[in-house]
């Protein structure tokens, strides 16, 4: 049998995360967990029930009674709240910030990471996010942490979002609501975006997804 590894990506919005975990996870066989989207459930769940993303004593209450699930069929991953699938309603950029907001919270950041340890506890895991080789995996065998200038992400994100039919936003919004939780995920006191000091960093403004992926996918194997 071989041996279970974890791979955490950290990084900012629009460093390219998402996309390069998923290529690594179908490379190598093993299972991509996004813990953004759980964020992003709990702020889909707190904007129905007209929360502020930003009342904490609201939101810590409120995540102690929902159950978020994390599903996968034929390799992609799905979210449950409360078992409603709502993995195609958690990407607006209203959700964005609200999760952005409420990834603040402890007592919300407590519960996720409970789920993305017992997740990475049973197989071997490529988890993206912002506080994954600093936090949630401090002992994973491989860590990187992606960025690339916030022009570069502001432009990824907006084109984005263009593909998928939104029409209703400018170049200069979506990179006001990335500074925005740039500066939110950074400056929070628990568990913040940053980088691990044993994560490879990788600046991908100037390379494309297969030129990250492949230089990802040589490290890992190389030391395997
Ligand atoms: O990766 P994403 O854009 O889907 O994440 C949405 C928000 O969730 C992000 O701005 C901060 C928060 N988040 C976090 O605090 N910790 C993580 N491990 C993943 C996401």
């Amino acid at each position: 049998m071989q041996k279970k590894i974890s791979i955490a990506i950290d990084g900012p919005a629009g460093a390219g995360k998402s996309t390069i975990a998923k290529m690594i996870s179908k490379e190598m066989g093993i299972v991509y967990l996004d813990t953004g989207a759980m964020y992003r459930t709990v702020a889909l769940k707190a904007i129905r029930d007209q929360i502020n993303t930003t009342d904490r004593d609201s939101l810590s209450k409120m995540v102690d009674s929902i159950d978020i699930a994390v599903n996968y069929i034929d390799g992609e991953q799905f979210i449950c709240l409360n078992g409603e699938d709502v993995t195609s309603k958690i990407r607006t950029p209203e959700i964005s910030i609200g999760a952005s907001n409420v990834a603040v919270v402890p007592e919300v950041r407590i519960k996720m990471v409970e789920l993305q340890r017992q997740i990475a506890s049973k197989t071997s895991v490529i988890m993206d996010g912002r506080d994954i080789g600093t936090y949630v995996l401090p002992d994973a065998q491989y860590k990187f942490f992606l960025t690339a200038s916030v022009e570069e992400r502001a432009l990824r994100r907006y084109n984005e979002q263009i593909a998928k039919g939104y029409k209703d936003i400018s170049l200069d919004n979506v990179k006001n609501d990335i500074e925005y939780r740039d500066k939110n995920d950074s400056s929070r006191e628990f568990a913040p975006l940053s980088k691990a000091a044993d994560a490879i960093e990788i600046d991908t403004t100037s390379l494309s997804i297969d030129e990250v992926a492949q230089r990802i996918i040589n490290i890992i194997r190389k030391e395997m």
